[in-house]
């Protein structure tokens, strides 16, 4: 569920590469620029880009170092100016009833932005998101569907080079 009152817009874009997954992800960070929090699930099958995405947005928010996707710690946060950004791959949470077991109220989303791969293995559990990124493999290629509100895409498509190819 996206976390508006507005109906939420649904745009597709063309990644035709790892570089423009992660330029995406970057596009992402700067629609959110002074205002670092809420929820963003990363949906996808295995080996979609949702960790490129998640690096991207990383990135572009000034996070220095390898950034692996947490796939034991579950989580992994970085600070973020005076904010945290999590990065969460739950992909190996045995049960939704773990996921406020894993320290999450230190970080609540009013507070600190929520990256979350594998958002389904929460059950249900997760607060609403304000920003649905689904990405699906295409060819060789990828293409990624954006659900949320329309100012906040309009954001993203801010960015040189993201343009939206239509619907999903
Ligand atoms: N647009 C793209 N076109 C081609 N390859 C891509 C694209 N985006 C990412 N990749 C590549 O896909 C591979 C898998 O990416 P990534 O690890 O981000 O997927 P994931 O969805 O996080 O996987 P997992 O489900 O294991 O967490 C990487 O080699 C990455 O470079
Ligand atoms: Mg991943």
């Amino acid at each position: 569920m996206v976390a508006s009152d507005a109906v939420p817009v649904v745009r597709r874009y063309d990644l035709v590469d790892a570089a423009a997954t992660e330029h995406l992800g970057a596009a992402i960070a700067a629609a959110f620029d002074g205002a670092v929090r809420g929820v963003i699930l990363l949906r996808g099958d295995l080996g979609a880009g949702k960790t490129t995405l998640a690096r991207g947005c990383l990135r572009a928010f000034g996070v220095p170092g390898t950034i692996k996707s947490p796939t034991y710690t579950l989580f992994e946060p970085y600070a973020v100016g005076r904010t945290q950004v999590l990065h969460m791959d739950l992909y190996r949470l045995a049960d939704p009833d773990e996921l406020w077991q894993l320290g999450l109220d230190a970080y609540p989303p009013e507070e600190a932005l929520w990256l979350v791969e594998w958002p389904e293995r929460a059950g249900g559990g997760l607060p609403a998101a304000v920003l649905e990124v689904e990405l699906r493999h295409s060819g060789a290629r990828r293409e990624a569907c954006l659900k949320g509100d329309g100012r906040l895409l309009d954001r993203i498509e801010g960015a040189a080079g993201v343009e939206s190819k239509g619907v999903c």
